[in-house]
Order: C-alpha cells, then sequence, then structure tokens
C-alpha cells in the first residue's frame, strides 16, 4: 500500500508554536522532507529539529532561487516526483511547511503534482500574521470589520483596490516592494498606523512602525505588514 502524504504546518519560527498534532505527525513519519533556499539551511527543518531523530529520513528540498516560471516548476515536478518514490514504497512523508500549509504554503503546489495519486492529510500551523498580531497585542478585526490577507506580489492596482476595500490587511511577501506597498498605504490614510514584522519567532526579529522603516534599506522576504483596522 502507499504512503500518505501529509502537509505538516510548523508555524512561523518559535517551536513553542508548533502544535501538538505537528508533533504527532512528524514523530510518526517515517520520513521528513522540508525545503530550503538553495546553499541555505532549511527554515522549517530548524523550527522542528528537537523533534527529529535517527528513526526519520529525511528529504532535504533546495529550491532554485530563480523566479523563472520554467525553473520553478521542473523543481517542483522533480520534488513531487521524490516524494512519489517514497510513497508508492510504502512509505509516509511528512513535508513541513512554514506557517500554514495551504496559506501560500510550498505544499500547495507539491499537492497539486501528487493529490490525484496519494492519499494525503494536512496539519494546519499557525499563520505568521497570527503570530505578528499575538506578539503586538494588536486587533486584526472586530465586529462587522472585513479583513484581508494580501500579496505584495499583486499588481499594483489591484493591490490598491483591495486595501481600498477592507477595513484591515495583512499584507505578506513585502521584501522588495515596500516602497510601492508604503505609497498605496499613504493613499488609503493607513500608514500612520501601519506596522511591519519581519522574522516573528526568529533571534532576527523586527517589529517596526512603517514609518520608521529607513527609505534605503530592503525589507525582507519573511515580513508582513498589519495595517487598519480604519477608523
Ligand atoms: C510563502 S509565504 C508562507 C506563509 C505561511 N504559509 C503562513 O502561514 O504564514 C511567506 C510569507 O509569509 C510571511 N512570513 C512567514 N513567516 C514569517 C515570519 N516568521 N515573520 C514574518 N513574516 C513571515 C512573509 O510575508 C513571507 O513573505
Amino acid at each position: 500500500m502507499s504512503g500518505r502524504l501529509i502537509g505538516v504546518g510548523v508555524g512561523p519560527g518559535d517551536p513553542g508554536l508548533l502544535t501538538l498534532n505537528a508533533v504527532a505527525a512528524i514523530e510518526a513519519a517515517p520520513v521528513v522532507a522540508y525545503l530550503s533556499a538553495e546553499g541555505a539551511a532549511s527554515l522549517a527543518r530548524t523550527i522542528v529539529e528537537a523533534h527529529l531523530g535517527p528513526q526519520h529520513e529525511e528529504r532535504l528540498l533546495e529550491a532554485p532561487m530563480r523566479a523563472d516560471p520554467e525553473i520553478v516548476a521542473a523543481f517542483y515536478d522533480a520534488a513531487a516526483a521524490g516524494i512519489a518514490h517514497d510513497l508508492e514504497a510504502g512509505r509516509d512523508v511528512a513535508l513541513l511547511c512554514l506557517g500554514d500549509p495551504l496559506l501560500y504554503g510550498s505544499f500547495v503546489y507539491i499537492l497539486d503534482r501528487l493529490r490525484d495519486r496519494f492519499a494525503f492529510s494536512v496539519v494546519p500551523g499557525i499563520m505568521s500574521f497570527g503570530a505578528a498580531a499575538s506578539r503586538l497585542g494588536r486587533v486584526l478585526a472586530r465586529r462587522r470589520d472585513s479583513y484581508t490577507i494580501l500579496s505584495s506580489l499583486l499588481p499594483e492596482q489591484r493591490l490598491e483596490a483591495l486595501i481600498e476595500a477592507s477595513d484591515a490587511v495583512t499584507i505578506l511577501k513585502v521584501g522588495k516592494r515596500l516602497p510601492r506597498l508604503k505609497a498605496i498605504l499613504a493613499r488609503q490614510g493607513l500608514l500612520e498606523t501601519a506596522v511591519l514584522v519581519a522574522w516573528v519567532g526568529w533571534p532576527e526579529e523586527r517589529i517596526v512602525p512603517l514609518t520608521d522603516w529607513p527609505d534605503d534599506e530592503e525589507a525582507p522576504y519573511f515580513a508582513l505588514v498589519l495595517a487598519g483596522p480604519k477608523p
């Protein structure tokens, strides 16, 4: 019988935010797979390190740094084929994913390729913006507020229209698009109260009012912006 693919959300950084279900899934899986940026340590593995042991076979999936869609697709094809090899041999594979596996997660691209061939399940994880809001004690939404989770990779006009239509927003994947985002938030009257949270739960954590983020400093990829609710 084939093994099961298990997408395991490991939270945004603090190992204390791993769920009991995530730990149980990792401990039970014979194979634990995780992505890393090419040449870098896997962040997801770092979070779960205390729960890995000699009983585990580990599979590092090194993702290319280039955004070329063909290269990225080839990477996911090869990663899915490697995981399929374990599943065909009857081994369950726990695929670690930062935050929650189904929110902008790499797990989604593997699942797209394997969901028709193998049994799968998902262990939800604490999402980065939930951890960020908790660090600040900042309300994400109340009562009839609309609250939108966005990627700063959206085209500018669409991003602005969605921000305009929402009472509060969280914007992920900030990185080098921060100047454009700041301009949009300023136009929407949200800049003054917006906060940038980078590397929440990691030693590098930074929590900064967005107006204080230096204009000449690129924001990290692992950064998000909380803005609103509008008054
Ligand atoms: C590929 S998405 C993954 C989101 C993740 N699945 C989740 O549930 O939060 C990566 C984006 O999530 C946000 N992110 C993830 N971990 C973070 C952290 N520790 N601190 C701040 N932002 C984080 C950043 O905006 C980053 O660009």
